[in-house]
């Protein structure tokens, strides 16, 4: 095992001993990014309030996220894995510099470990954070979460999901993406109707909580429970993105009116967060110790957003080639709930707006807009 060159580094309050060349931008024998800080106060805040006692971080890297839950939000036991040995090495180090007791430290292959789990003494908490797609861990993280525990699920193989690559989205996710106006979001549905389907085969509706997009990261909250029943539910909520005039999402590829064809799924046709739970986060943002001066602002983004289930719109998209520029986005809200529809900004991307306003209406109000 080798030790690489390290420097204590802290992230909400917990000391984590990093390599040097992670923060300068270099090559490291052990991975960290500083970026994905937000994604790490996310599962903070979520571990405190669901009350988290056991926590498997099975991609650990060098332990951020699993060291930040035990030392921020008190879990009891967490075990931290990687199959990396110089990774476990400093989550060793961290947890002994931040006086953590209840870690304990594995180094195996992340699909053996989670194949040992059982959905009556699995898990309060699952993490899955790979390096690009989460596609052949899934089934496995479901086995080993328990029924009334949280799987938190991380994709960065956005180029997949968001259809760039469309053999590897049909053979990783067996699902398509020709979504232009709002393939991010596309993406992300994806992403949860592939949890969703996988959940159900082990008998676990798998809902999800709290899923957002942020740079690189597509990450997934779902609430697990093992019941056929909510599994038929959930199910029925995997569809496909329509979005003629007659169907938005539909249960069938193409809309059975004017028999337009899909242009991404299967994906999940639900909503994509709870919004009491999101409100709560919120409220205890304002009272913990944030790594990440975006975490507040993408929660209240997602607490706007979450009561409407139609894909944002992108506005320099919509206008291009209609020779009209583009006005302020916020003119455009107002605009648009003038008319008495609803709108809000998203999280997705600062040029577009979420709205039950049909494309024609929006694309009027910013050529009004504009003069
Ligand atoms: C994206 S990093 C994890 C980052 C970490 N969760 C964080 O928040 O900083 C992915 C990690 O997965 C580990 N890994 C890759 N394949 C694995 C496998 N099959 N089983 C266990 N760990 C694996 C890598 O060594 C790497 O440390
Ligand atoms: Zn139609």
């Amino acid at each position: 095992m080798a030790i690489p060159d390290c420097t204590a580094y802290t992230e909400g309050s917990t000391v984590l001993f990093v390599p040097r060349a992670s923060l300068e931008g270099g090559r490291s024998p052990v991975f960290f990014n500083k970026r994905g800080c937000l994604t790490r106060d996310i599962s903070v805040l979520l571990a405190r309030r669901t009350k988290v006692d056991t926590f498997l971080d099975v991609m650990c890297g060098l332990g951020a996220r699993g060291l930040r839950v035990a030392n921020e939000a008190r879990a009891e036991r967490i075990v931290l894995n990687d199959i990396n040995p110089d990774a476990i090495a400093l989550a060793y180090l961290s947890a002994r510099e931040n006086n953590l007791t209840g870690v304990e430290f594995q180094s195996e292959g992340a699909n053996a470990l989670l194949a040992l789990g059982d959905y009556r003494e699995g898990y309060d908490t699952v993490d899955l954070d790979p390096y690009g797609t989460p596609a052949p861990f899934v089934s496995n993280a479901v086995l080993s979460t328990r029924s009334g525990g949280v799987l938190a699920v991380c994709a960065t193989d956005g180029a997949n999901l968001c259809g760039n690559r469309p053999k590897a989205l049909e053979r990783l996710y067996a699902a398509f993406n020709r979504d232009r106006m709002s393939k991010k979001e596309t993406g992300l549905r994806i992403l949860v109707g592939f949890v969703v389907r996988s959940a159900a085969i082990h008998g676990m509706a798998a809902r999800p909580v709290l899923c957002y997009n942020y740079g690189e990261y597509f990450r997934c909250h779902f609430s697990l429970e093992r019941s056929s029943s909510a599994c038929s539910n959930l199910l029925n909520r995997v569809g496909y993105l329509v979005g003629c005039e007659h169907t938005y999402y539909s249960a069938a590829p193409y809309c059975t009116v004017c028999h337009a064809s899909a242009s991404g799924g299967p994906l999940w046709t639900g909503g994509l967060c709870d919004a009491v739970l999101v409100g709560e986060l919120l409220g205890d943002a304002g009272r913990t110790t944030l790594a990440s001066r975006y975490t507040t602002s993408l929660l209240e983004e997602l607490a706007c957003e979450c009561s409407m289930n139609f894909q944002y719109i992108d506005l320099p998209l919509l206008m291009k080639n209609t020779g009209a520029s583009v006005p302020k986005k916020s003119s455009v809200i107002l605009g648009l709930r003038d008319l008495g529809y609803r709108a809000s900004s998203t999280h997705f991307s600062h040029t577009a707006i979420r709205t039950d306003a049909p494309r024609t209406i929006v694309a009027k109000v910013c050529r009004e807009l504009t003069g």
